[in-house]
């Protein structure tokens, strides 16, 4: 754990430098560092022991994180709930039809422009359908991404996000985008566990979905210390990851991996209303954030092992062990944050809006916590 320390005072030594940046590092950056972080590739598959090795020891943890979207965040088609319980999906446009048809045990997805059709079986769905879910098939070892999403407000079929075509060149290109190996990798790398072992994809043996060890490492090991009576656990020597013990910025970033930390966005040169989608980026732009404080990290808000809180009044206790709640009062070291002249209660509901994504046609909290004024355009 030293290097730990060590690495923590170069960062806050870094921070006082570039302390004008609200992010640290990139997703890229943090992955060529050592030791653990989200989406690396791992070594061996052995050194995973699977969300189920878990239960018997973090039993509460293991049965609240199998209702989370995380958990679920991608799966076979064929298992796909979205799916079977809309078995006949369409859509259309230009001359082109879009279909999926789920049956007992497959789904097929099939595009016609009148004349001629495709059809493929589809393999993976990804997304938990909260806003959408998005399906790939194969044709050898070939992937593609199928051109139209589930979206959950539309009930039906759309145009998967940023992949509308307003004149594609023929059918095939109608139906679909063939996805190259390396982004195949990332997508699952995002959505699932143990997708990446040693550089290689191995699709026959990953984990569907964010589980355990998505964010805490392989396990083995510490299942096998942690069975073996001869280890005495120490807080400090227990082989496995807890990100509990980095500093807020990094914190943040730790979550931002996936959902696209403040240096991701900025060199994806994602901009506007879509950048709301990735909570991170948005987070650290607030006055609230200043340069870092773990008590607004991630975590003081949301149990990532338990799903989504969505009573405003949930997330009062978060914003409140920095903000006053009675006027008059002076703010302070331990609560550096004015009183508000409006409200008392359901912070987030006036000061957290809910932003419409176009392409997702559905909203997105924005994290850049701020007095909203009426009719603004949105804050870059
Ligand atoms: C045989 C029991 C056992 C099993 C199985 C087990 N753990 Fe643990 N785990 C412990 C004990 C004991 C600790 C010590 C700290 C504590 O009291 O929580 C611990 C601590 C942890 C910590 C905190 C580590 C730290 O340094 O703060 C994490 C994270 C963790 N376990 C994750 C997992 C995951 C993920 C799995 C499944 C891959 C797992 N555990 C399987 C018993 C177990
Ligand atoms: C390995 C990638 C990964 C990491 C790391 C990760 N997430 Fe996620 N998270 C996802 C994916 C993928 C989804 C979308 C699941 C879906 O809706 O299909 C998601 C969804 C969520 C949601 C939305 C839940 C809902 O009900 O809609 C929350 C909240 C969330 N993550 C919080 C966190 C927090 C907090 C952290 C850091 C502690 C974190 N995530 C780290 C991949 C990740
Ligand atoms: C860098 C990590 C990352 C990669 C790569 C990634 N996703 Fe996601 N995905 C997420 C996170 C985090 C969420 C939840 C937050 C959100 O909604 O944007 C998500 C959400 C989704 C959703 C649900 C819609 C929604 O917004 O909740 C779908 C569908 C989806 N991803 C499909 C894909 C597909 C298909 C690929 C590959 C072509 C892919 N993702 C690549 C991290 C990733
Ligand atoms: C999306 C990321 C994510 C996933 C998935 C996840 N955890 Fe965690 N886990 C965290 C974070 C972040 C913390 C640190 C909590 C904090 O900062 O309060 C943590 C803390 C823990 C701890 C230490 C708790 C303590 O009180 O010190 C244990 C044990 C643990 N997780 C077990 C699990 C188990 C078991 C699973 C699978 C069922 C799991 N986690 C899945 C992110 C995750
Ligand atoms: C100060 C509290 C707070 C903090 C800190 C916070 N969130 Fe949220 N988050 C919320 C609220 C409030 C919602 C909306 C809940 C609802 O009404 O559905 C939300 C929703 C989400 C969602 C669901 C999709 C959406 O946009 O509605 C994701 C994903 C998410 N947060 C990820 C994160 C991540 C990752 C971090 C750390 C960078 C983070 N949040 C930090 C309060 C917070
Ligand atoms: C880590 C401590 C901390 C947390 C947690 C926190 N704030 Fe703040 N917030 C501050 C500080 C400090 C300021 C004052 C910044 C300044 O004006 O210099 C501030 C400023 C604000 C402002 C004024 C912003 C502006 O643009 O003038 C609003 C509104 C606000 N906070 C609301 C919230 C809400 C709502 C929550 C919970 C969702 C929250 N804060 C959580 C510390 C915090
Ligand atoms: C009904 C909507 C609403 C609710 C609920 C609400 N606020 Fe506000 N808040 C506002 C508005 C509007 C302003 C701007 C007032 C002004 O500028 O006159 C504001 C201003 C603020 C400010 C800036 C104060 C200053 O002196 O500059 C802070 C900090 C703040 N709110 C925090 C919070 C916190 C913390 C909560 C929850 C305990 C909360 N707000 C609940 C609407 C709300």
């Amino acid at each position: 754990m030293r290097h730990r320390i060590f690495r923590t005072a170069i960062t806050v030594l870094l921070l006082l430098q570039v302390s004008a940046l609200p992010g640290q590092l990139s997703t890229e950056d943090h992955l060529a560092d050592r030791g653990f972080w989200p989406t690396q590739p791992a070594k061996s598959r052995k050194d995973f022991a699977g969300p189920e090795a878990c239960a018997s020891c973090h039993s509460n943890k293991f049965a609240s994180a199998q209702l989370t979207p995380m958990k679920n965040g991608a799966m076979m088609a064929a298992t796909a709930e979205v799916l079977k319980s809309h078995p006949h999906l369409h859509f259309v446009a230009k001359q082109y039809q879009y279909a999926i048809d789920t049956g007992q045990d497959a789904s097929r997805y099939t595009v016609t422009d009148g004349q001629r059709s495709l059809s493929y079986e589809l393999t993976w769905a990804f997304g938990t359908a909260r806003v959408g879910q998005s399906y790939l098939f194969k044709d050898g070892a070939q992937y593609y991404e199928a051109r139209v999403t589930y979206f959950d407000k539309l009930k039906n079929l759309a145009f998967t996000p940023d992949r509308d075509l307003s004149s594609p060149k023929d059918l095939a290109e109608a139906m679909y985008r063939p996805v190259p190996t390396q982004e195949i990798q990332r997508c699952f790398g995002c959505h699932t566990t143990a997708s990446d072992i040693g550089g290689k994809f191995d699709e026959a043996h990953l984990i569907p979905g964010v589980t355990c060890e998505a964010c805490h490492g392989p396990g083995a090991n510490h299942v096998r210390a942690m069975n073996s009576p001869s280890v005495v656990p120490n807080a400090n020597d227990v082989a496995i990851f807890n990100s509990a013990r980095l500093n807020p910025v990094e914190a943040v970033e730790f979550c931002g991996a996936c959902h696209g930390s403040w240096w991701d966005v900025k060199l994806a040169g994602v901009k506007g209303v879509s950048t709301t989608r990735s909570a991170p980026y948005r987070l650290v732009t607030s006055r609230c954030w200043g340069k870092g404080d773990q008590r607004l990290e991630c975590t003081a808000c949301h149990d990532p092992h338990a799903p989504l809180q969505t009573e405003a009044a949930g997330y009062d206790k978060a914003c409140l062990s920095c903000h006053l709640n009675a006027q008059g009062v002076k703010p302070s070291a331990s609560l550096p944050g004015r009183a508000c002249p409006v409200g008392t209660g359901n912070c987030t509901s006036c000061h957290m809006p809910k932003v419409y994504v176009p392409e997702m046609h559905d909203t997105f909290t924005d994290h850049r916590i701020r007095i909203v004024k009426a009719g603004e355009p949105f804050p870059e």
